[in-house]
């Protein structure tokens, strides 16, 4: 099973609490141990958690080179755990752009945790489905192949070895995909909670798994 977040609503639970946005982020972060945890436990097999879209470069620059701090942060300081626990981490985005150091980071995570076979956690960085696309067309166009349908297509994504998620769930009450995973969600059940990340628990992800298991996929057959 493959299980997609979109991590949204940390800025507005700072906000609730009279702290600035970079504490929501930081809650948020440790959100991202937990629920890796959580499903790991629930036997998902991929965990895919947006982390930071193209569009966010629109926001201050403090808040960016934050997060990006705290992107680094947290990996250097949890790849242990995820090696002992069988985590195996993957990057997903695009590298320009980026500091050098959060592309070191990203190199570093994905050779140290490649043996990880519990659960693969892949983290969307600098991720948007649309660039994920136009990437994928670029290296059509230059690898000279012409003859192209989905399953080829789907070659040349950024993780063409990982299964469609099942479900995407986004917190904080927001009603969009927000340019995540636009190929891949062709047929995933969607999930939206009101809640925002800081305060999303093992007991949500339980119930979405719940309501999902009731529901009837019909992938357009009767
Ligand atoms: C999600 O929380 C994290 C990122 C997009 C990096 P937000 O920062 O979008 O929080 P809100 O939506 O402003 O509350
Ligand atoms: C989506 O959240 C991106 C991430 C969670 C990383 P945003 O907060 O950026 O999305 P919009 O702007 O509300 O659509
Ligand atoms: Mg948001």
């Amino acid at each position: 099973m493959h299980v997609a977040i979109i991590m949204d609503g940390n800025g507005r639970w700072a906000r609730e609490r009279g702290l600035p946005r970079i504490e929501g982020h930081r809650r948020g972060a440790m959100k991202v141990e937990s629920v890796t945890e959580w499903a790991a436990d629930l036997g998902i097999d991929y965990l895919t958690l947006y982390a930071f879209s193209t569009e966010n470069w629109k926001r201050p620059w403090e808040e960016v080179s934050f997060l990006f701090e705290l992107f680094v942060e947290f990996m250097k300081s949890k790849i242990e755990k995820m090696k002992s626990e069988g985590v195996r981490l993957r990057i997903i985005g695009r590298r320009d752009k980026l500091p050098q150091k959060v592309l070191d980071v990203w190199d570093m995570v994905e050779r140290e945790t490649s043996d990880g076979k519990r659960i693969t956690l892949a983290v969307a960085l600098n991720y948007g489905g649309r660039s994920e696309i136009t990437d994928a067309v670029k290296k059509i166009i230059s690898s000279g192949v012409k003859d192209i349908d989905e399953q080829t297509f789907r070659n040349y994504l950024y993780l063409p070895d990982m299964p469609d998620p099942d479900m995407v769930i986004r917190t904080s009450g927001e009603m969009r995909i927000s340019n995540f995973l636009l190929w891949q969600i062709a047929y995933s059940e969607l999930f939206f909670i009101k809640k925002y990340w800081p305060d999303f628990e093992k007991e949500d992800l339980v119930g979405i798994i719940e309501e999902f298991k009731r529901r009837n996929r019909r992938f357009g057959g009767l």
